[in-house]
């Protein structure tokens, strides 16, 4: 289908409104961007009452606001909640940045910005879509909106989890829509419909009462940073399964069917491994890189520190070494279950001289959503209008706490229709969004609401 004239006389302004938000540095981690978090929301309200929007507001949380807006229809019209994020990641390390994160530019059709593809250049389509879709010659908007854009995503989402459950009537709908995920490529469209849960911490190992000199103490205690680096290292056996008694006990095993189903999604692994710049993938004995990345849980170390690394040689026991691990979940594991597992587990495997401790963070619930209902087969239709091809259902390796929280707080599904790459960099240098999948999401979810009001 070609795209609508509309469109195409207007995204040059669209991709200018995107760039002057993305230069708006909204990192939610670091309380020194707490300003440009609150100017990022204010932008936002404001580009929804242009678009036509009612009621919008924003509402202050104990955290960042949510910018909340809605389009009403009318009665008898279906009601669609549409969520996302305007809040992005830390844009560190900056000097691996080829431009700078908050001063976008458009290289080889793709937007470059901290934010561009995670997730404001996709919350931005659903403003424009909107705008699109009520002015002259636009189709009108057939259902009620509902917008909910969030400034605390990357930080664990808990003042959201807070204002939805206070406002269950206002958020009131009949199914969510979000794009905050991806697609397969750019000429291979998905649809997610499923995401992992998460279970996050914080270990310390602390060994002597100070820093001690190595000749003089070495070789006669326990080493804090040896001792963490060996119970990383036992958390895998030598088949990639993690070694957390129970780990595994809920997690939901698909068919060989199912299986066979997945493998059927184009997928290469040594586009793949190229793309990373690795000669060979890894992982849990017996399932592809696919499924690694979906259906199985993991356990990764985020990050790692003790002792000397400033220049040169310091000869040190330290006297504490810390680590950051995360484990995705999958159905039908839960994240409070793992978290006691793993807490447990760590603990007791602590070698003679060293004491653990173990802080969880924010942690987050699995999903998986439905592909037999109206919303997920009116998406599945406005994709294959707008890409002349039929979406493919995938698993998603990521997490979005939240989602599992509408399901069951307010009762929704939601349907992910994300416009991302894999290799569109979210969370690392160089982050960036194609103006192909910017302007694809802008014409694809008219065609969705479309869809969805005429089989409701
Ligand atoms: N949008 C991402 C999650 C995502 C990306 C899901 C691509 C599927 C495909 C989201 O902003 C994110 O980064 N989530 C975090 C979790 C959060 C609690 C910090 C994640 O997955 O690490
Ligand atoms: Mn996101
Ligand atoms: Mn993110």
């Amino acid at each position: 289908m070609p795209a609508p004239a509309y469109l195409s006389q207007h995204q040059h302004r669209f991709l200018e409104e995107l760039i002057d938000w993305l230069r708006i540095p909204s990192v939610s981690a670091d309380p020194k961007f707490h300003d440009d978090v609150l100017r990022a929301a204010d932008y936002l309200k404001v580009k929804l009452e242009e678009a036509g929007a009612t009621s919008v507001e924003i509402c202050p949380t104990a955290g960042n606001p949510i910018v909340y807006g809605e389009y009403v229809a009318g009665p008898g019209r279906p009601t669609v909640l549409v969520y996302g994020h305007y809040d992005v990641q830390p844009a560190d390390p900056y000097e691996l940045w080829t431009s700078p994160p908050f001063e976008p530019v458009i290289k080889d059709e793709k937007i470059y910005a901290r934010g561009a593809c995670d997730d404001k250049g996709q919350v931005y389509m659903h403003v424009k879509a909107l705008e699109m879709m009520l002015r002259d010659g636009g189709a009108g908007v057939p259902c009620n909106i509902k917008f909910m854009f969030e400034g605390e995503e990357e930080i664990g989402s808990n003042n959201l989890e807070i204002f939805v459950r206070a406002n269950k009537e206002k958020l009131h709908a009949d199914v969510i829509l979000i794009s905050d995920t991806g697609i397969l490529a750019n000429d291979v469209p998905s649809i997610e419909v499923g995401l992992r849960g998460l279970s996050y911490h914080e270990v310390t190992v602390t060994g002597p009462n100070r820093d001690l000199h190595s000749g003089l103490y070495g070789g006669a205690v326990q080493n804090p940073i040896n001792a963490l680096c060996a119970m990383i290292a036992s958390l895998h056996d030598e088949n990639g399964h993690i070694t957390i008694p129970g780990f595994y006990d809920n997690v939901d095993e698909l068919s060989a069917d199912e299986r066979a189903e997945m493998a059927k999604a184009p997928f290469s692994e040594e586009e793949f491994k190229k793309s990373i710049g690795l000669p060979d993938s890894y992982g849990e004995k017996g399932y592809s890189s696919m499924e690694r990345t979906s259906i199985r849980p993991t356990l990764d170390v985020n990050g790692i520190w003790g002792g000397y690394i400033g220049e040169g040689a310091k000869t040190v026991i330290a006297s504490q070494a810390h680590a950051k691990i995360s484990m995705r979940l999958v159905p039908h594991q839960t994240s409070a279950e793992i978290t006691a597992l793993f807490q447990q587990h760590f603990s007791s495997i602590a070698p003679a001289g060293v004491t653990v401790e173990v802080r969880p963070h924010h942690g987050g619930e699995p999903v998986v959503t439905p592909t037999n209902s109206v919303a997920y087969k009116a998406a599945a239709d406005a994709m294959q209008t707008t890409f002349g091809k039929r979406p493919v259902p995938t698993r998603g390796g990521g997490s979005i706490p939240i989602v599992a929280m509408f399901k069951t707080e307010l009762g929704l599904d939601s349907v992910l229709l994300g416009f991302g790459l894999d290799s569109d960099a979210i969370h690392s240098p160089n982050e960036h969004f194609g103006v192909f999948n910017f302007l694809k999401g802008i014409e694809t979810i008219p065609e969705f609401y479309r869809e969805y009001a005429a089989a409701s």
